[in-house]
């Protein structure tokens, strides 16, 4: 396998889209997962959504999962989702509550919120139960946003630390509340996903209502006022997350991003914010868009080589009131429409490129030029972790 891999990353024509068998080969997804993203880190969600000490998040990444909980002395905590009898999943549903203890539904051994183990019916008293904890996983907070890695030894988060800081301070996002998440899945490698997220040529043809507030779909570029996005996919510091943020006009008097453009509740970010959006990613698949009045983000989650799901979460102030302070459905309308439409269109790009007709094709210079940059980190970290 490992041959055959760099013989097809010798393939790729520069500049081109990948080979076919990177988006639909399960040997090549399994050293995505393994290789290349490992390390990474994936937003859970927001602070806000466990504000009670047992209140919990799943967060799925391929076969592995995590439980983000909060203790009893407060602290937020991740913990392999993976019970330590047998090996049973033991929450299965995306979020919950477990203030008397993480229960194993298979024998119901019971975890401690810190991840100890409190009690195993009939465990016999010489074995150690203090070895058989939760194994704890690493999980930072920024900006009231939980970020898990499933490595041992995941990248330094110090850096996306101090640019979420500086790109999403202003915009009160620590102390935001979750008004709505929805989860989908689609049938796509995860890597078709995110070129298509990190490039707008797709937007005007594509994302008509986008494209009526945000000047990015008209620009040919993103129409950024500072783009650092040289941080990002291409240039990070060796060990640490890569990271990339804009600033970005919208369209005419758009004042955010909302169907006719006007603020839909209670302003999050300063005044000066109106007219504007930022845009900021935090690591590979996690992808934050904040506005004047709300924020939403963006994660990937790899399933498969042909399967990816995708969690969105709106933010709003912190004590804005769904019915009174903003309207829900005008809230999310803009980016379950946009969300709508790139699930549609990734997954006809994967179907496209399963075909055995599919043959590489060229980037479009300079406004797919993240794609590409991504597509050549990829492949450089890919053959760097191959490299006999
Ligand atoms: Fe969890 Fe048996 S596998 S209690
Ligand atoms: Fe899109």
């Amino acid at each position: 396998m490992i041959e055959d891999l760099h013989e097809l990353i010798a393939s790729r024509p520069a500049g081109h889209s990948l080979p076919r068998a990177f988006y639909t080969s399960p040997d090549v997804y399994r050293l995505d997962v393994d290789v290349v993203l490992r390390r990474h880190w994936n937003f859970v969600g927001h602070e806000s959504a466990i504000p009670q000490a047992g209140d919990y998040l799943v967060c799925e990444h391929d076969l592995d999962s995590a439980v983000v909980v909060r203790g009893d002395d407060g602290e937020v905590r991740a913990l392999a989702n993976v019970c330590r009898h047998r090996g049973s999943r033991i929450c299965s549903e995306p979020a919950g509550q477990a203030r008397h203890g993480l229960r194993c539904p298979y024998h119901l051994w019971i975890y401690n919120l810190d991840g100890s183990l409190r009690k195993a019916p009939w465990l016999g008293p010489d074995v150690d139960t203090s070895t058989l904890g939760l194994v704890p996983m690493p999980v930072e907070v920024c900006q009231g946003l939980i970020f898990v890695s499933f490595s041992d030894e995941p990248l330094d988060f110090g850096g996306v630390r101090r640019a979420l800081d500086d790109a999403l301070g202003s915009f009160g996002w620590s102390d935001a509340t979750v008004a709505h998440e929805e989860r989908f899945s689609f049938s796509a490698n995860w890597k078709l996903a995110l070129e298509n997220q990190v490039e707008c040529y797709h937007c005007l043809p594509s994302h008509p209502e986008f494209a009526r507030v945000h000047a990015m779909a008209r620009t040919g570029s993103e129409g950024a006022a500072s783009d650092v996005m040289d941080g990002w996919a291409m240039q990070g510091e060796p060990g640490a997350e890569l990271y990339f943020s804009s600033d970005n006009a919208l369209q005419g008097c758009a004042l955010t991003g909302t169907e006719d453009g006007e603020a839909v509740g209670p302003l999050m970010g300063p005044a000066d914010a109106t007219g504007n959006f930022v845009v900021a990613y935090a690591g590979i698949v996690n992808h934050f868009l904040a506005y004047a009045d709300y924020g939403c983000a963006l994660r990937y989650a790899p399933k498969s080589a042909l399967e990816t799901d995708l969690t969105v979460t709106w933010l709003v102030p912190n004590g804005a009131r769904p019915g009174l302070d903003y309207d829900l459905e005008r809230l999310t309308w803009m980016w379950r429409v946009t969300v709508a439409e790139d699930l549609r269109i990734v997954s006809e790009n994967q179907r496209g490129v399963s075909s055995s007709a599919y043959r590489p094709g060229p980037y479009v210079m300079p406004i797919e030029s993240k794609t590409l940059r991504l597509t050549d980190w990829y492949l450089q970290e890919l053959s760097g972790a191959v490299r006999p």
